[in-house]
């Protein structure tokens, strides 16, 4: 669905279809070159990276590419990260001498992703690194090394494309800041 679906509950647009696309383009071309030779495994962080994930690795021109998901929680419903984080869903893959790339919509305390780089990297890969499409400001509080970023966006509360305000708005093409009085 697009903005004029879901009038009123955005404050505003953030990024269209077509400035997400374009960024992923970008970000595939580094990665292309990057892991040139090898072979990559993408893994995603459901179910926000859903979209992120379709579109990267159909964009990316690398035969030697595989896909799994682990489901990780750190939110309730709510909009403020909860510092636990719980796997609801592990790989499927053994990680021994793999080059892992995390493949994340959006970081926000950092804390999800600074806990998955910590597990993914206990599990004997080659190398593990980040690719996230937004980062938000209080990221930097924590260490988090992301090698290939998308956007970093202001400190508000983003649906669309993947990211939910409880479990709606994923379906949204284009990402919005969401309206105070959709959570109030
Ligand atoms: P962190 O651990 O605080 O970095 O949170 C990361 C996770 O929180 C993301 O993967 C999202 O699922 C969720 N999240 C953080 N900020 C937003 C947002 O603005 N909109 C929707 N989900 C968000
Ligand atoms: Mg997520």
């Amino acid at each position: 669905m697009d903005v004029e679906d879901v009038q009123g509950d955005l404050s505003s647009v953030l990024l269209t279809r077509e400035q997400i696309q374009a960024k992923l383009a970008e970000l595939a071309r580094r990665i292309e070159a990057d892991y040139a030779g090898e072979r990559v495994l993408l893994v995603g962080v459901l179910k926000g990276a859903v979209m992120v994930m379709a579109d990267l690795i159909r964009e990316l021109r690398l035969v030697d590419v595989e896909m799994d998901w682990m489901a990780v929680s750190s939110y309730g419903a709510g909009t403020q990260s909860s510092g636990v984080v719980r796997i609801l869903k592990d790989l499927d893959t053994d990680l021994s001498g793999r080059h892992v790339l995390i493949v994340e919509d959006i970081i926000d305390s950092g804390l999800t992703l600074s806990w998955l780089l910590g597990n993914l990297g206990s599990r004997g890969a080659a190398s593990v690194k980040v690719c996230a499409l937004l980062r938000k400001p209080d990221a930097a509080k924590v260490h988090v090394a992301v090698t290939y970023l998308g956007f970093d966006i202001p400190n508000e509360f983003v649906v669309g494309y993947g990211l939910d305000f409880a479990e709606r708005y994923r379906n949204l093409t284009s990402i919005g800041v969401l309206a105070p009085h959709v959570y109030a």
